[in-house]
């Protein structure tokens, strides 16, 4: 089973058969919506919307440990993170889609580990991060973006803040002095939850606006949305292409990331 995390518009995917919809209360509180199951490219899919059906949750409310133990218990082995970013290195202009490769972590006080000992019981981990996104999965939609007519970037560093609001122009220049390629807010802790959760991750962007300061002009989420619709359709070719090039059996060594992690 293969799932997706992204904005709401994915719902009407042209082709994909909803079957049925599944809330789950987790360890962890409620996730940020149903869990949609269908049928896309031959392929059993999930989607979560992740700031919620009605787009409502804040990127620093969202309860991620709950989304993805939600994907985890109904069997979600693979998972494609979808979501919209600032561009800051020169290649990153609004409309293009970005296969991510690098994270750098910004983000305060979120819940950022299944395994925070609050039930007393579980030991602690450290999962190996040094690739944040799974070779495999990657693979699959490097190979769907290069057929596709998208404007594509095969690598880029995602830079994770906080939010909600937009950053600075100095700290998106010290950002591109720290090599980030793109900013958002919603990457961490999702990437390495779904590590801890042996569930392979991988991250597409949308550069939907220049990061601050880059233009002269003001940011609005008007462009944002504007860029959005734009390549909602592009973004869903990229998908349904990779679905047919995802191996059915995982190789990678996302599936056993817990063994010697644990102290
Ligand atoms: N900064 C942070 N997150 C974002 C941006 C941005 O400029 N655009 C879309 N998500």
């Amino acid at each position: 089973m293969i799932g997706i995390i992204g904005g709401s518009g994915f719902y009407e995917l042209e082709g994909f058969n909803v079957q049925n919809l599944r809330e789950i209360l987790t360890p962890f509180g409620f996730p940020s919506g149903s869990y949609v199951i269908g049928e896309l490219s031959d392929r059993e899919v999930v989607f979560l919307p992740r700031h919620g059906l009605e787009h409502n949750i804040p990127p620093h409310k969202i309860n991620y440990r709950a989304n993805v133990w939600g994907f985890r218990e109904l069997g979600v082995e693979r998972l494609v993170s979808v979501g919209a970013v600032g561009g800051i290195s020169h290649r990153m202009v609004p409309g293009k889609v970005v296969l991510l490769d690098q994270i750098i972590d910004m983000t305060k006080a979120r819940d950022s580990t299944f395994f925070d000992g609050a039930d007393g019981a579980d030991s602690v981990v450290h999962i190996d991060f040094t690739e944040p996104f799974c070779p495999e999965l990657r693979q699959a939609l490097w190979e769907a973006g290069e057929k596709t007519e998208i404007e594509f970037e095969g690598a880029g560093t995602y830079i994770c803040v906080n939010g909600p609001r937009l950053e600075t122009r100095a700290e998106i220049r010290m950002f591109a002095m720290l090599g980030a390629d793109v900013v958002g807010m919603t990457a961490m802790p999702e990437a390495s939850l779904a590590r801890e959760a042996e569930i392979c991750y991988a991250g597409v962007s949308v550069v939907t606006n220049y990061a601050a300061g880059i233009m002269k002009k003001k940011l609005t989420t008007t462009e944002v949305k504007d860029v959005i619709r734009g390549t909602t359709h592009v973004l869903k070719e990229l998908l349904k292409g990779a679905l047919k090039l995802i191996p059915a059996e995982r190789k990678c060594a996302c599936k056993e990331a817990l063994q010697e992690a644990k102290m």
